[in-house]
């Protein structure tokens, strides 16, 4: 299967919204809120468009990463910007076909190139620990409570610029969606019944872990 990576443009908006909606409804609660996230990360200040990529399938859009800006903070109060990813979506009929290994590693690859040092996520170690990201404790990152999330990953593509410091994540408030706005967004799409996944218990439960 041939997947061609390009950058998003801004007549694939809707479809990649429509894509984000198809690929995590139902898997974190019960719909998504990650089509919203798309929508407005596009316009915020920590957005990345150099970043932004879809991938393609015979001409058909099946996939997208976004990444926004973010900081560490050390304990003298020193702050490094840093970048995170998310969401990244592939349509459930292109999964498990190489879709989203193609889009996280070219966007790896180009966040290299323009010079990036650290990328710091939120996700599934299954997920991202085969591209080379380690659990963030490993690179003395924590959360801004100065826990160590489960599910907080990082990832030095450029080494020792952490040197031996203790870092704090501070990732872009885009991520913290205004609810009702989101629930609004969601009813100009087709109208879809909301259900149960197992992959709601697997998320909660990897949000309140931590790595001792
Ligand atoms: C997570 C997600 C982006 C991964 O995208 P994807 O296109 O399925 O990813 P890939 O196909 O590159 O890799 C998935 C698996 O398929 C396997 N695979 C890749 N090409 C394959 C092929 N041609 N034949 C069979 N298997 C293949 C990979 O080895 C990988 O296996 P693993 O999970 O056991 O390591 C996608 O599943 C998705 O959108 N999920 C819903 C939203 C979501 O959860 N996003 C991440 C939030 S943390």
């Amino acid at each position: 299967m041939d997947i061609e990576i390009r950058r998003e443009r801004e007549d694939d908006y809707r479809k990649v919204e429509e894509l984000t909606r198809e690929a995590f409804w139902d898997i974190h609660f019960p719909g998504c809120d990650e089509h919203y996230l798309v929508h407005v990360l596009r316009s915020h200040p920590d957005f990345i468009p150099e970043l932004d990529y879809v991938a393609l399938v015979d001409g058909k859009i099946v996939g997208n990463i976004m990444y926004a800006k973010a900081f560490v903070e050390n304990e003298n109060g020193e702050r490094l910007e840093v970048i995170s990813f998310g969401p990244v979506s592939v349509l459930p009929s292109y999964q498990h076909k190489g879709v989203g290994t193609s889009l996280i590693q070219h966007s790896l690859r180009q966040a290299m190139n323009m010079g990036h040092k650290v990328v710091v996520i939120y996700g599934h170690p299954y997920n991202y620990c085969k591209y080379g990201f380690v659990g963030a404790k490993s690179l003395n990152i924590s959360d801004e409570n100065g826990r160590f999330p489960y599910s907080m990953l990082a990832i030095e593509i450029q080494k020792g610029f952490l040197n031996d410091h203790k870092w704090k994540f501070i990732p872009s408030r885009v991520y913290e969606l205004d609810a009702a706005e989101s629930e609004k967004f969601d009813k100009t799409f087709p109208k879809k019944e909301k259900g149960f996944k197992p992959s709601q218990e697997e998320f909660r439960i990897a949000c309140h872990a931590y790595v001792e």
